[in-house]
């Protein structure tokens, strides 16, 4: 049993192979947090403390208990208007315009299996692998239940927390905040750990010392965003890759969030994730309920390798779904950098030509393809083919690529119109625009009010439409951020953000059950919606729209820490790199693209007979190692934000093979030699390199490590495939 209750002391304590997670509703019917760190057994309410605290207010029915504060005590769901002057998990306006609210404990049920929640992306797994505990709260005189639902998948260190917010009164409530997760960890002396970044530079990582006032991160985008991703870690000061405390929450979510973590005045941290409160003011009728977006969470002891190989499994395993969830991904090649809008179906064809003479499975026709759309400014909603320039009928070009041998893929960008395109001139009030019909552009065009169903299956129609033809392969793309909020659909205005992701979510899940072959690829200008809620429904996402070899490292190296390898869309693109002109060799490209679903976004017809040579080989030796490197433990072994190596490893999970990649980031004059110490290795075995049928001990690559060759020139690629001997 992963969960395990001490009725008489309601004490909840849920024990995974290496966590241990207890809370406490105390004798008040407060429901506070004791623990959560590496396993621990026994009871720890013992680290409760009550002290006569000035400007701490004691709640109305505790007397004379003037040691008993909610403003100090560590909770599990903190909410306004209880004393507790940190920041809350839980705002609800009632009728009367109150938005305190005081829940205590009801009871809880046990139940197997993960949580399921109504529309939304949530992790899952069966009976056998999982338990469900759900904690009710209530502020009976307010009208509002609260239920906690902690999803527990005990092999993977992994829990789940959300919240079900149920009106119980008779009278309108308002969702003002509602987060996913609180955590009241006992001291201070905490890193946090965040991913921010921009366009074309996703999850950088930025590790900072927490102090007293709040670190908060979020997008008020309506989307998870480029600027911030939906990942928080927390850990010791002193935690290393392979050493100390650490803890993470990760978003199941695709919309705004909030994260947050802050040392109080006692000295306790505060760590907090879940919906972003800017425009959140959602109608609850008595008897409806409103469901928080789930977070995941994990902690180790060991660092974060083992916290991000949680993340990794969990979301591999537990958040990806379908056919390509465990498929091998197919080598793909993009129209985009090859041609951009500068296409017909002549040429389309004979990239196909020339995708399958190098080995590539699936031709992707990106941006263009559609409508009038001759550049980024127009035609976005109508989804009917150009068959002009195409030269026929969509049906024959997919007939002819597929005589190629090559699946056929198509770009979409199902949210957004443009201004000029007859879908706006029929029904310009399905766009989010102002009132008076103002509206921040970006692109150069608008965002689609998802939040109304009839453009959801306007939309979906379209796309159905085209999908039917033979398509094996759909790049969703999203290239905006939200501006207007503002719905012309006669719901309250309050809800547009929250039922927007829910009307993109219920699009894609009728995509994912009518199409079970398709292969979906997430994107939004690259990595702008790279979260566990697209890879619900996407099991792979275009990682970001800078293809140049040496910043993907460090964006994938920072994406690593909570996305598994086998999520990350990543190209070899042509050079100079057309993102930052950076000149890199094929082989730092494909070593790059390797550590990700891999392909090409290039035109083969400019390609050289020798890189033609050194491509079919790339998609020989990738083919090679695909299963290793989408099912094996990734392990980061350098840290390319400070390292003059990049460098990382996959281990086969019966640690009988191994991939390690290095890149060298620097050149100098005389430089030392850099060992890199490899991880994840049988210790006693001795493996073989299968190139030169060199012999390592294990022992020595992982203590001492393997020398990096020293080479004139930066950006040198190396690779090394070790098999046990
Ligand atoms: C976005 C995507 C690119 C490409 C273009 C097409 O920028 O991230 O990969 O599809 O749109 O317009």
């Amino acid at each position: 049993m992963a969960v395990g209750v001490n009725g008489k002391k309601r004490i909840f304590t849920i024990r995974t192979k290496q966590t241990t997670y207890q809370m406490m509703a105390d004798a008040h019917g407060a429901l506070l947090h004791l623990y959560y760190g590496p396993r621990a057994e026994g009871e720890m309410d013992y680290l409760l403390t009550y002290y006569d605290r000035g400007f701490s207010g004691n709640p109305g029915d505790v007397g004379n208990e003037r040691s008993y504060s909610l403003d100090v005590l560590p909770q599990e769901y903190p909410q306004t208007g209880t004393g507790d002057y940190r920041s809350p998990a839980l705002t609800v306006e009632g009728a009367d315009g109150y938005t305190g609210c005081d829940l205590r404990y009801q009871g809880y049920t046990l139940g197997k299996g993960m949580p399921a929640l109504p529309g939304l992306p949530a992790v899952y797994a069966d009976g056998a692998e999982a338990e469900t505990l759900t904690v009710r709260l209530a502020d009976e005189s307010r009208g509002i239940a609260v239920d906690l639902l902690y999803g527990v998948l005990p092999g993977l260190d992994i829990i789940t927390r959300s919240a079900v917010i149920r009106n119980t009164g008779t009278e309108e409530l308002r969702v003002k905040k509602a987060l996913a997760a609180s955590l009241d960890l006992h001291g201070d002396r905490y890193d946090v750990i965040s991913f921010y970044g921009r366009h074309g530079m996703e999850r950088n990582v930025q590790r900072a010392p927490l102090g007293h006032g709040e670190f908060r991160i979020g997008s008020r985008r309506g989307t998870s965003s480029h600027e911030y991703n939906p990942l928080l870690i927390l850990a010791d000061r002193e935690t290393t890759e392979t050493a100390g405390f650490c803890c993470a929450m990760e978003f199941v979510y695709s919309g705004g969030f909030n994260a947050s973590a802050e040392t109080d005045q006692y000295n306790s941290t505060r760590m907090q994730m879940g919906l972003a409160e800017h425009l959140l003011d959602y109608p609850l009728a008595p008897g409806e309920a409103f469901t928080v977006p789930q977070v995941i969470m994990t902690a180790s002891g060991d660092g974060f390798g083992t916290l991000s190989q949680n993340l990794m499994d969990c979301v591999r395993s537990h958040v990806c779904r379908g056919k390509y969830r465990d498929a091998l991904r197919p080598v793909l090649l993009n129209s985009w950098e090859a041609c951009y809008f500068d296409f017909n179906g002549e040429k389309l064809r004979e990239l196909a030509k020339n995708a399958a003479g190098l080995g590539v499975d699936l031709l992707v026709l990106d941006d263009g393809w559609f409508g009038s759309r001759c550049d980024d400014n127009r035609a976005l909603g109508d989804w009917t083919v150009n068959e002009t320039k195409l030269g026929g009928p969509l049906t024959d070009l997919i007939r002819d690529v597929h005589a190629e041998g090559l699946k056929f893929g198509i770009w979409f960008e199902p949210e957004m119109v443009s201004e000029e395109s007859l879908l706006f001139r029929t029904h310009p009030d399905w766009a989010l625009t102002a009132p008076d019909g103002r509206a921040v552009r970006g692109r150069n065009q608008l965002v689609l009010d998802f939040s109304r169903p009839e453009v959801v299956d306007g939309i979906y129609e379209q796309t159905a439409r085209i999908v039917d033809q033979g398509v094996d392969y759909l790049k969703w793309d999203y290239n905006r951020s939200i501006a207007d909020v503002f719905t012309r659909g006669g719901h309250d205005q309050g809800r547009v953000l929250y039922d927007y992701i829910l009307g993109l979510y219920c699009f894609l899940e009728r995509l994912h059950t009518e199409y079970p072959d398709l292969l979906i690829e997430g994107c939004s200008g690259g990595g702008g919606r790279f979260d566990a809620g697209m890879l619900y429904y996407t099991p792979q996402i275009w990682c970001s729209d800078n293809t140049d070899a040496i910043d993907r490292i460090r964006i994938q190296y920072g994406t690593s820490f909570g996305y598994p390898v086998s999520a990350v869309g990543a190209h070899v693109s042509a050079v100079p790199n057309e993102q930052c002109g950076r000149v890199t060799s094929l082989a730092v490209r494909g070593l790059v693209a390797m550590a990700g679903t891999f392909g090409y976004e290039l035109d083969p017809a400019r390609l050289t007979e020798e890189e033609k040579a050194e491509i079919r080989q790339q998609i020989s030796d990738r083919n090679r190692c695909a299963s290793l490197i989408a099912e094996g433990r990734y392990f980061r072994l350098t840290d390319p934000f400070r390292d003059p190596v990049a460098a990382w490893c996959f281990v086969s999970r019966d640690g009988t093979q191994a991939l390690v990649c290095a890149v060298t980031l620097e050149a100098h004059c005389n430089s030392p030699v850099s060992y890199i110490r490899i991880r994840g290795l049988q210790e006693g075995a001795v493996y073989e390199n299968a190139a030169d049928s060199r012999r390592y001990p294990a022992d020595g690559l992982m203590n001492a490590g393997l020398p990096v060759p020293l080479e004139m020139g930066e950006y040198r690629a190396y690779r090394w495939e070790l098999h046990l001997v």
